[in-house]
Parts: C-alpha cells; structure tokens; sequence
C-alpha cells in the first residue's frame, strides 16, 4: 500500500515584519487571502487530508476559512516552526500518516504540482525539502550540503557564519518538508531554541536527522518553480505581481482577448471563458465569471458579479455582486450593487445605480436613476432622474413596475408602490398610490402661466 501523507500548513505566526495586526496568511493577493492559495494549490493532493496551526488571531483565521476550522490545531505561544510541529505532532499521527508534508502558510506561489513533487519521495527517504535558488537568498534558510553535494543542514541566514558554514552557494530552504513520521518522532524533543531567533526552528530538523543517519534529501525546485515566503509588504507585492501574471497567461493562452495587459487584475477565483474581451485597467475579483463574447471596457472594477454572454460593459463602471443577463449593456459610469439583477438585453447607462433591483428583459435606464429594492418589467424604459425612495428612515420598501411601463423624467416613485403594466407616469410625477394597468398617472403640481410683472425703467 502507497504512504499515506498528512499536510500540515503552519499558520500561526503574526508577521511581524508585515507591520499590520493582521494574521499574515490573512493578507491579501489580488483580493484573497495567501492561506487560500495553500489550500486550493494542496487541495487537489490531499482533499481533507490537512491540518493547520493557528494561533496569532487564530479566531480571524477561523472567521475567514470556516469550512477548514474543524482541521485547525491551536499553537497558543508561537515559539518557532518547529514548535507549531511538535503542537501538531499528535494530531498529524491521528490521521494515520506515514508522513507529514509541512509547509508554510506564507508560501502562496506555490504549485499543485510543486507539492505533487515532493510527496512523490515518500517511501524513499525518511526528510525531503524544497530548495530554490532565488537571485537574492534574502531572509531564507541556506542550504549547507558537504563537497559530494549531500545534503549537511539548514542554517537560517541569522545565525549563518561563513567560518563554520563555508561559503554561501546561493541554494535556499522553501519551507515545504516532507517527513517520515517514525523517523522525526524521536527528534523532535531535541530541538533547542538556542540561535538568535530564540526560536524553535523546524529547519534544525534537517542537521539532527542527517547527524541520525537518515536519509534526507534537498528536492531542487527547477527555475520557473518561484515558492517565495512573504514575510514583508515587498515581498507581497512581488507575489501579487506574480500571481498576477500567471493568471493573465493562463487566460490569454486560453483564449481571452487581452489588451494592455499590465493593468488587467484577474483575482485567482475569477472564471474568464475563452472569447472574452478585456480592455486595461479592469480589475475583477472574488467569485466572478465572464462568459464568452462579453466585452469589459476600460476603468471598471468588479467583484462577484456574473456576465453573460454578449453583454457589453462600457467605460468606469462599478459592480459588485451583481447578475448582467445576455447582451445587456452596463455604463459607462453605472453603479451596480448587491442583488442587481439584468435579464437579457436590459440596458443600464450612465450614472444609474441599483440595488437590489431588477430589471427585465430589454428594460432600459439610461440615465440618472437610483432603482432600489425594485423590480422592472420587461421593456419598460425608466426615465432620467427616476428615483425609487426605498427607504423611510427604518425600511426598505418594494418598488413593482409591470411590463412596458413608460416612467417620464424626474420621477419619484413612494415605495411602497406598484405601477402597472404599460402604465405611463408623466414627467416630474411624485407617484405615492398604485398605477393601475394601462393607465397615465400625473402627480405633479398643475402648472399655471401667470402675468410676468416687467420692472419699469
Ligand atoms: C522559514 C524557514 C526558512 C525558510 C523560509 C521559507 C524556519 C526557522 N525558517 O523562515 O528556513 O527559508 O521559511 O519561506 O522555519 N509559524 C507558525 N508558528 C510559529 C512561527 C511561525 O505557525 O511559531 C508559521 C508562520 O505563520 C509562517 C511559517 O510558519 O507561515 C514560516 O514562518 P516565518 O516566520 O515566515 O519563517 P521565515 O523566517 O520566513
Ligand atoms: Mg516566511
């Protein structure tokens, strides 16, 4: 039978060096949190077979993943790597493991099958670690290996000493293990915190199990493999860009069209269908999908919305968690909120904000408009300056038009209120009652001409 490997994802450090109150696998790439790179690049190998040390704003953590809460194993004092591993060591055993996989939390470049990779060893050795060689070795561990290249230790870049160390070849600890449970067992009680972080380091691991006669392997990741540690708001900002372009590669060598691609911002959970068109500076995050045929102009930010084929979203618009039907027209300058809802061929121009709204088939506000809490019948035109007062200080209220309702300009319509199908409401109308079907409503009023009284001279 194949061994059987627990992931464990150390997560329970502050960050200090992020400046921020913050847990640091919360900060943010393209709008989600590093721990979730871990986890959907972990997920495809090891389903629910992984477990997470929490501890510095461990309730912030659970709040973010609460689907993963149950897997996550509290390391109250954070004293080092590898005293989050002897907090956890029991619960990676209950799963049954013959070895763990460690990684940390603040690695989101990492790959599926960078993991794949690694886990790949089990059976073979008893440690196995990711190197890199990174242009710059920066705060990472150095990888000390003896004139026949086999692996001696890790020593991290404080306590490093050129004397004792020899000199630096540039090759660099990853923070991904890979450790055959009955073999580290017994080490893991000898770990000293005496270097200059006065912490428990995980990495000593790798000395102590070579010191043991055990086989420990250094896994070199090959160029294009890029596992940084985010430790720092620099080194966010070159993930995120990063990050970045990976995902606009991979949509371009999928079909997207493209333009001005250094200021397209795709968020890693966004699904963009090939036949796409995206022009620069657009931004889309969260649970997003762009189908094929729409095309998304210029200056527009968006975050868990859908579109539908064919739809058409002009310059500077604003979306947010709304659902655009085919061949609907968005902008430019729109606003769409929480619960906006298109159906097909509806037309949304500028300056009209909903919320909550819908509006149907073929529907159009073409300018000026606040829909609230409304629903709009199918081909009805809205006015400019039509404006749903959904609110009275304390509640909202529904606004109902029916089917080719015509709403003139500057319409304020009471919630709550109904106005019939193919009803028409005269310009400049406070409409408080109902409007049945088919009839004109004028709420307005009555304008009466008098004498212009013309100063003398
Ligand atoms: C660590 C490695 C270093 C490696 C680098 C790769 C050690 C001692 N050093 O350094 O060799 O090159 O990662 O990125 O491990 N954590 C806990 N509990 C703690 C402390 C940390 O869970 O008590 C978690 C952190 O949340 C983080 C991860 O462990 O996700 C790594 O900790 P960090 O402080 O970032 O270690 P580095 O200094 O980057
Ligand atoms: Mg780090």
């Amino acid at each position: 039978m194949a061994d059987t490997v627990t992931a464990l994802i150390l997560a329970a450090g502050k960050g200090t060096r992020m400046h921020s109150d913050r847990p640091k696998v919360l900060q943010t790439l393209l709008g989600e949190p590093m721990l979730d790179y871990v986890y959907r690049a972990l997920e495809p190998v090891f389903g629910e077979r992984m477990l997470t040390v929490v501890g510095f704003g461990a309730n912030q953590v659970e709040a973010a993943f609460p689907d993963y809460m149950e897997n996550f194993v509290l390391q109250k004092e954070q004293l080092g790597t590898g005293h989050a591993l002897q907090v956890a060591w029991e619960r990676v055993r209950q799963t049954g493991a013959d070895y763990c996989l460690v990684i940390n939390g603040d690695t989101p470049l990492v790959t599926t099958e960078a993991v794949e990779h690694l886990a790949s060893r089990a059976g073979n050795v008893d440690v196995a670690f990711m190197t890199i060689s990174p242009q710059s070795a920066g705060s990472f561990g150095r990888v000390v290996r003896d004139s026949t290249g086999r692996i001696n230790a890790i020593v991290e870049a404080k306590d490093y000493d050129h004397a004792k160390h020899g000199p630096v070849t540039g090759e660099v600890n990853a923070g991904v293990y890979l450790l055959r449970m009955d073999a580290i067992e017994s080490l893991l009680d000898g770990l000293r915190a005496e270097n200059k972080s006065g912490e428990y380091y995980i990495t000593d691991l790798v000395g102590m199990a070579v010191n043991n006669g055990l086989i420990v392997e250094g896994v070199a990741c090959g160029a294009d493999v890029n596992l940084m540690g985010i430790n720092s708001p620099r080194e966010l900002m070159d993930a995120e860009k990063t990050m970045r372009y990976r995902i606009i590669e991979q949509l371009i060598d999928k079909g997207v069209m493209i333009h001005n691609p250094e200021t397209v911002i795709v968020g890693p959970h966004v699904t963009v269908e090939p036949g796409a068109e995206l022009f620069g500076h657009v931004e889309i995050y969260g649970e997003s999908t762009v189908r094929t045929g729409v095309v998304l102009n210029s200056y527009t930010w968006i975050t868990d919305s859908s579109f539908a084929s064919g739809c058409v979203v002009r310059q500077f618009c604003h979306v947010e968690k709304a659902e655009v039907g085919p061949d609907c027209i968005v902008g430019p300058y729109a606003r769409l909120r929480p619960g906006a809802v298109l159906r097909t061929g509806a037309k949304v121009g500028n300056f009209v904000e909903m919320k909550k709204a819908e509006l149907g088939e073929g529907a159009k506000a073409s300018h000026l408009t606040y829909l609230g809490d409304a629903v709009v019948g199918a081909d009805s035109n809205i006015g400019a300056g039509t404006i749903t007062c959904n609110y009275d200080g304390k509640n909202k209220f529904t606004t109902t038009i029916g089917e080719g309702a015509f709403i003139g300009s500057n319409t304020a319509l009471v919630a709550p209120v109904t106005v019939g199908r193919d009803a028409l409401i005269a310009a400049g109308s406070t409409i408080t009652k109902n409007v049945p079907d088919a009839q004109t409503a004028i709420g307005r009023a009555k304008q009466i001409n008098l004498k212009r009284c013309m100063k003398k001279s």
